[in-house]
């Protein structure tokens, strides 16, 4: 902590002492975060195994994992690689292509039992001649298209076939099958609709697979905007949410989530009122991410979490323009804020580390260590 808080300081080990932007976490909220995920699938039978994409530090995953969690999700090698340190159980929810990427696949601890989503044979097949000349086993995943169209079979004769595949290949095993519910970004309780298409489509699939004498062990889906339905998705074993561990300004607007259950907020500084009507913060696209709230048509990149009806409206690099417009809010330069923003887990990828506060006081700070490729 010493080493990143601004030089004078007048009160040691307050927010008042960070040099902003700076990311900050509030601890309880993280914590009462993870635990309502935990009892979610707790309650529902479900094993939880979070995306770690979203906070990317070990130390995190292992409140994750303390908590009840079978394993964790990656969508890197850098990841994977960090996450070992602290998880035994990972699943590579991203298809590996390339030689670089199988060696370090490869080379992941020995006791770690590595899955790997898969959704065609050019990504299986030097899998398996990979782990094969590593002497390894890796489990598979066959991912599906249930409505993403991002990435995962389009058929269940494709996942049939990806599947006989991989239960023939001597160094991998099938485990079973994945999708992703991204596409559904509606509000929670408009989400029938949606949650029942997934559903059914889901279940053409598991049917063939059980025809073909390969029913799956896994079937793993979920994200945060569609956690709470997880349970009606008939078959499902297991869920991903990773935003969940800290939520943002999507996951609240969706109702998935309090705007009070918010953790993670950017602190920034106001360096300008000139412009009548806005106020100029010092986070800009470089510390919260443009990134445009998906699925809705409200604007901005971010709102304050003290205050949610001040968005903010245009992003520079640098600059954060809040609109005063609907506020009577007339903030003085120098005065500090907290913004939510849009999406959490591509303003984390920007920070070299996140404070963690109970209430202003800084208890803790963590390394974002799986940025990058290490
Ligand atoms: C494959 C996969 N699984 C799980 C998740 C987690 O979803 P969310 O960020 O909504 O929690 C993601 C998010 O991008 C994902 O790509």
């Amino acid at each position: 902590v010493e080493a990143v808080l601004a030089p004078t300081r007048a009160e040691p080990g307050t927010l008042a002492d960070l040099i902003t932007p700076a990311a900050v976490v509030d601890l309880d909220v993280m914590h009462a975060n993870l635990d309502r995920m935990q009892a979610y699938a707790s309650d529902h039978g479900l094993s939880l195994r979070p995306h770690t994409k979203t906070h990317k530090s070990s130390r995190i995953a292992e409140e994750q994992l303390s908590r009840g969690a079978v394993g964790v999700t990656v969508a890197t090698l850098r990841e994977a690689e960090v996450m070992s340190r602290v998880a035994t159980d990972i699943l590579l929810a991203y298809p590996p292509v390339g030689a670089h990427k199988l060696a370090r696949l490869l080379a992941l601890p020995a006791g770690v039992r590595i899955t790997v989503a898969a959704d065609s044979l050019e990504v299986l097949r030097p899998l398996a001649d990979a782990a094969k000349n590593a002497e390894k086993t890796v489990g598979v995943l066959v991912e599906l298209d249930v409505g993403m169209r991002r990435v995962g079979v389009a058929s269940p004769q494709t996942a049939v076939t990806l599947a006989r595949f991989v239960a023939d290949a001597p160094a991998l095993e099938y485990r079973g099958v994945m999708f992703y519910p991204g596409h559904i970004r509606e509000r929670v309780d408009e989400q029938g609709p949606a949650v029942t298409r997934l559903d059914d489509e889901l279940q053409r699939t598991l049917d063939a697979l059980t025809d073909a004498g390969l029913p799956p062990g896994i079937v793993s889906g979920g994200s945060t905007p569609a956690a709470n339905a997880s349970h009606r998705v008939h078959g499902m074993t297991e869920m991903r949410p990773g935003t969940y561990i800290f939520n943002d300004r999507t996951t609240a607007v969706v109702g998935a989530c309090a705007w009070e259950e918010c953790a993670y907020t950017i602190l920034a500084t106001v360096v300008s009122t000139a412009v009548p009507g806005q106020a100029v913060v010092d986070a800009g696209a470089k510390a919260l991410a443009r990134e445009e709230l998906k699925g809705t048509d409200a604007p901005g990149f971010g709102a304050l979490l003290d205050r949610p009806e001040v968005i903010v409206r245009a992003l520079s690099e640098e600059h954060g323009i809040l609109d005063l417009l609907g506020s009577d809010w007339r903030p003085e330069v120098g005065e500090r804020v907290r913004v939510v923003p849009n999406h959490v887990c591509v303003s984390v990828n920007l920070q070299p580390h996140v404070f963690g506060a109970r209430g202003d006081r800084i208890v803790e700070v963590w390394e974002v260590e799986a940025r990058g490729w290490g």
